[in-house]
């Protein structure tokens, strides 16, 4: 069955749900015939989605502030993309930049539709982290967090959605929050980018309100601890913290990027197709205990 038949995020122009033949099952998890874009991707956690997007089926295009994404993974993403006759593209795009972001956005559009697989959802995963005693924190620092994590996540979904709402295509839009949205973390001094994940949480909610009428799902993906280059360094600081996490680690272990690989596929995929304004916690079971 072809992806298409079974895609009901693409609004106004989808038959009543009883003309829709019943999808399979590894079709609902399946991203092919789509491009997909993610922030943030030029490595951690962003990297390791941009596989499972190829892996799932689909294109992928990284977008992240670095110059260049990180070698090795890069070398071995495209390798895989090569191998599955796939696409995976760098652009180096400022997120706080409404015109970086609106110009990467439409030229990825544009090569979705040469190549037959349109641009249809976008995981922003790009962010940063600061820890400072809340009494020490400097104003113009906390901005900065604010304006990556939460201006930077509103750009990237507005010009997505300014796209796919023109092209009458739907799609999904995944915002990376993070259970520092919801608690605050045990022996972190965070209380800015806490802040920032709490305000993805309500952007997605605001969002999902306004955008189901064009067939744009959006949602949020919240992780637990997850080793990247971004807790290094806040582990690197204090070996405190480490215990700290993982007394409230429920499997006994905290998170790699392969653990979100699945939760970002479903999110993106149709087999989501009836969620949205939702957060998707993948935490370890660290906030089920106290
Ligand atoms: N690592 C964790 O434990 C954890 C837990 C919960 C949520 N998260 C979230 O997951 C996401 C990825 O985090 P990570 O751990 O992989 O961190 P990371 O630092 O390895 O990756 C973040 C990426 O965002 C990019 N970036 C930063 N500012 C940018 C900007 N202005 N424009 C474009 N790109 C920019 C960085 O260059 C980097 O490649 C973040 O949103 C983070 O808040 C991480």
């Amino acid at each position: 069955m072809s992806p298409a038949a079974i895609d009901s995020t693409a609004g106004q122009s989808i038959p009543p749900e009883t003309n829709v033949p019943k999808p399979q099952t590894p079709d609902l998890f399946s991203l092919s015939g789509k491009t997909i874009a993610i922030t943030g991707g030029g490595r951690g956690l962003g990297m390791t989605l941009a596989f499972a997007v190829l892996e799932a089926g689909g294109h992928v295009a990284c977008l992240d502030i670095l110059p260049a994404p990180s070698s090795e993974e890069w070398f071995e993403l495209q390798k895989l993309a090569k191998m599955s006759s796939r696409t995976a593209s760098y652009r180096r795009c400022d997120v706080t930049s409404e015109v970086e972001v609106g110009k990467a956005m439409e030229e990825i559009a544009q090569k979705g539709d040469e190549r037959g697989a349109p641009f249809r959802g976008i995981v922003a995963c790009a962010g940063i982290q600061q820890k400072v005693p809340a009494l020490e924190y400097e104003a113009a620092d906390f901005e900065r967090i604010l304006r990556v994590n939460v201006v930077g996540a509103f750009i990237t979904a507005k010009q997505t959605a300014k796209i796919l709402s023109k092209n009458k295509r739907g799609g999904s839009i995944v915002l990376v929050a993070s259970m520092s949205g919801q608690i605050a973390n045990r022996g972190l001094t965070c209380t800015a980018y806490n802040s920032s994940k709490s305000a993805v949480h309500q952007m997605c909610r605001s969002l999902a309100q306004e955008w189901g009428r064009y067939g744009i799902r959006v949602n949020t993906l919240s992780p637990g601890y997850i080793r990247t280059a971004m807790t290094n360094e806040l582990l690197a600081a204090d070996p405190e913290v480490e215990k700290t996490w993982m007394a409230g680690a429920l499997l006994g272990k905290l998170g790699v990027p392969d653990d979100f690989k699945a939760p970002t596929v479903f999110l993106l995929a149709e087999g989501s197709r009836f969620m949205t304004g939702a957060d998707m916690r993948v935490d370890g079971g660290h906030c089920a205990s106290a």
